[in-house]
């Protein structure tokens, strides 16, 4: 390990994370139409790193690949290749599989439809005490009680909350739940996919509100997936930019909405309205996303690229200074 990486090591380190889907047609189709087997690289050599208690926010139109980096963070999803550690943990090599098992408990995912994660035939109670009893963390039913009951307080419901079923909420409550589920198991890093985007928006405000604040009183973690930069701009500490498996730009807090460097940060933010880049013409998200199944060859959001040259055409431009851009890095724009 290099001094730097040792004095300022990030808590995650994703490295060349990749996954490819194998999408081919079932076997005699292949053989009687004589198609050949077809692969979709949904994650196409990601690395980042997430500093303890950021919140590093994954952004990018649907289909980027976001939720297959985050289901390869948590391990719920091997990789293709690359690795990820947490905590110095790796969640990819085989060998280090009981350190793992310990690890898993620090680790919770939050998903935008928590209806789906949360079992309808039990009691409130009952899901957020699970972790607590799954990782024998609470003994006693009386402490594991009091415990749930503070959880729920925490996020916002009521104690008596918890004798209810899930249905018996609304969405932002059921959100609250799975929070309250998350924390159960006293989780250092949390995971959240898309964690508003069913929400309306004054409830999506709240529920965004109730994540900083945790994330302040426990000293959180946070990998934040949204495919909306208002929402990310309200959450992050650093925001990764991805199009088709690939980070195009890493940047710094708001860093990215005064001055966006790759040309699909600068179209994506043209899109929405309500970020100011005052004083610009807007041009919006011009074209389609190209099919993931045969991407268009070097630099993949060449076809879309207002600034493409040859090089761009031919060379998957590599990630140099937190941007992955053949222009930026030769210096052909300046910054916008
Ligand atoms: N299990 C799977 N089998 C085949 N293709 C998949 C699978 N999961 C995701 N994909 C494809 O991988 C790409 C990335 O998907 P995903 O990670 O869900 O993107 P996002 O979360 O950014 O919308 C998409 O083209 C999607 O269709
Ligand atoms: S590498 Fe070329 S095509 Fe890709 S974003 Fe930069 S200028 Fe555009
Ligand atoms: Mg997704």
């Amino acid at each position: 390990m290099s001094q730097s990486s040792t004095q300022n090591p990030g808590f995650v380190q994703v490295r060349d994370l990749r996954r490819d889907f194998d999408v081919s047609k079932p076997w005699l189709n292949r053989v009687l139409e004589r198609a050949p087997r077809q692969y979709l690289k949904a994650v196409d050599g990601v690395s980042f790193d997430i500093r303890k208690g950021e919140t590093f926010a994954l952004v990018g139109e649907s289909g980027s690949g976001k939720s297959t980096v985050a289901r390869m963070v948590v391990g719920l999803l091997p990789p293709s290749g690359g690795t990820v550690s947490i905590a110095g943990i790796s969640m990819t090599e085989q060998r280090a599989s009981q350190e793992r098992q310990r690890l898993r408990r620090r680790i919770q995912m939050i998903f935008q439809d928590p209806y789906a994660s949360l079992n309808p035939r039990w009691r409130v109670g009952r899901i957020i005490a699970e972790p607590i009893r799954a990782f024998d963390i609470i003994q006693g039913e009386a402490d594991i009680t009091a415990r749930v009951g503070e959880l729920l307080t925490l996020v916002g419901l009521h104690p008596d909350d918890g004798k209810k079923f899930p249905h018996e909420f609304s969405g932002g409550q059921r959100q609250r739940i799975a929070i309250a589920r998350a924390l159960a198991s006293n989780a250092e890093f949390i995971v959240c996919d898309e964690p508003t985007s069913a929400l309306d928006v004054s409830v999506q405000a709240q529920i965004l509100n109730l994540m900083r604040d945790l994330q302040e009183k426990f000293g959180l973690t946070y990998l934040f997936i949204s495919h909306n930069l208002a929402v990310v701009r309200h959450m992050a500490t650093r925001i990764g930019v991805m199009y088709l498996g690939r980070l195009v730009e890493v940047s710094e807090g708001k860093q990215l909405f005064f001055v966006p460097r790759h040309p699909y940060t600068r179209m994506l933010l043209d899109a929405v309205p309500d970020i100011a880049m005052v004083g610009k013409s807007r041009e919006g998200v011009k074209g389609e996303i190209p099919n993931p199944i045969s991407p268009p060859s070097g630099c993949t959001f060449h076809p879309r690229c207002p600034l493409v040259f040859d090089r761009c055409r031919i060379e998957n431009p590599p990630v140099i200074d937190g941007v992955a851009c053949h222009a930026v890095n030769e210096g052909r724009v300046a910054a916008a």
